[in-house]
């Protein structure tokens, strides 16, 4: 059977309870967002011209067969194939993202899912979110050096998902449908390096460390009761209590803070940093009536781009 084309996505993400506090076994929660996404499409090559990975957002494009072993793109192809104990197949892989890099949204993790799954149907197998999501963990341990997982899980599984290191993946059951604003800083936030950053601070003072850790995950251990009793109104409390506790360890800054503060100001219900903080973005959780003026609020303390995201209720 000769291979045909392949499409496949994978959405971008937010870490709304937990994050940091998540790799050292604590509790976390995050949401997929499907408004921001990976492409990647795989066409038919010459035969013998092997695969051909384009990012087309980066303006780059590498041969499989020539690619450098830690770069990214080529692992995720290398580990698909060797997880499907496959050759490498002549085909032309092209990707692109709409989710903003480098702002805690999950831009390499998505890459790396919609390329695992479009190289693995143009080679005709359909795999699972589980499988996908352990290729993906091997390539975010290159980007990210101590991920704890949950990013690819989300992405991989799309749905929100209750996580902590070690155990399955457990879908998070959503009571009552909610509004979230994701606003960006604009300033990157590099994973890697602040993981390493509050490793370091951890390593320094291990015992307030883990006090800070053991408040996070049980914040999103509270949250994960409000989320699926549809408890919204306790849901926002907790997230500023989060965002307390994420200053405490050193990740917030002060255009994030401005974020937050100015969602608050704005009626939201509660707001905090989402992801590895520095930069990237604040969520903000918000009725619906009240979008709108939070959205301006946001704008005039400096957001760069605002996405509006509802988190579903189950049907
Ligand atoms: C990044 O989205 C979330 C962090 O907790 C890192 C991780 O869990 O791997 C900061």
């Amino acid at each position: 059977m000769s291979p045909k084309q392949i499409a496949s996505s994978a959405p971008g993400k937010v870490i709304l309870f937990g994050e940091h506090a998540v790799v050292y076994g604590r509790a976390a929660i995050a949401a997929p967002v499907a408004q921001v996404r990976a492409t990647a499409t795989v066409e038919p090559a010459p035969a013998g011209s092997g695969l051909t990975i384009i990012a087309s957002d980066l303006s780059r494009s590498i041969r499989l067969a020539a690619a450098p072993d830690d770069d990214p793109l080529a692992v995720a192809a290398r580990l698909t194939l060797t997880y499907l104990s496959a050759i490498e197949p002549d085909g032309t892989l092209t990707l692109s993202s709409t989710i903003p890099i480098a702002s805690g949204m999950g831009s390499g993790a998505a890459v790396s899912t919609a390329l695992v799954r479009g190289l693995a149907g143009f080679l005709g197998h359909a795999l699972e979110a589980a499988e996908v999501s352990e290729i993906v963990f091997e390539v975010e341990k290159i980007h990210h050096g101590t991920p704890s997982g949950i990013d690819n899980s989300v992405v991989a599984y799309e749905q929100p998902v209750y996580f902590v290191r070690g155990r399955a993946v457990e879908r998070l059951a959503v009571g009552r449908s909610f509004t979230l604003l994701i606003a960006d800083t604009g300033a990157p936030s590099p994973t890697g390096k602040i993981v390493a950053q509050v490793r370091r601070a951890w390593q320094r003072e291990p015992a307030r460390c883990d006090v800070l850790f053991d408040q996070i995950g049980d914040v999103a251990n509270e949250a994960r009761r409000a989320i699926e009793n549809g408890d919204i109104d306790a849901l926002g409390p907790l997230m500023d209590d989060n965002h307390e506790l994420l200053i405490e360890l050193g990740v917030s800054s002060p255009r994030l803070d401005d974020l937050v503060e100015a969602a608050r100001f704005a009626g939201a219900l509660g707001a905090k940093l989402s992801g590895a903080g520095k930069g990237g973005n604040a969520i903000a959780l918000v009725e619906d009536d009240a979008a709108g003026e939070a959205t301006e609020e946001l704008k005039e303390a400096g957001a760069v781009r605002i996405i509006r995201a509802t988190v579903k209720r189950d049907v």
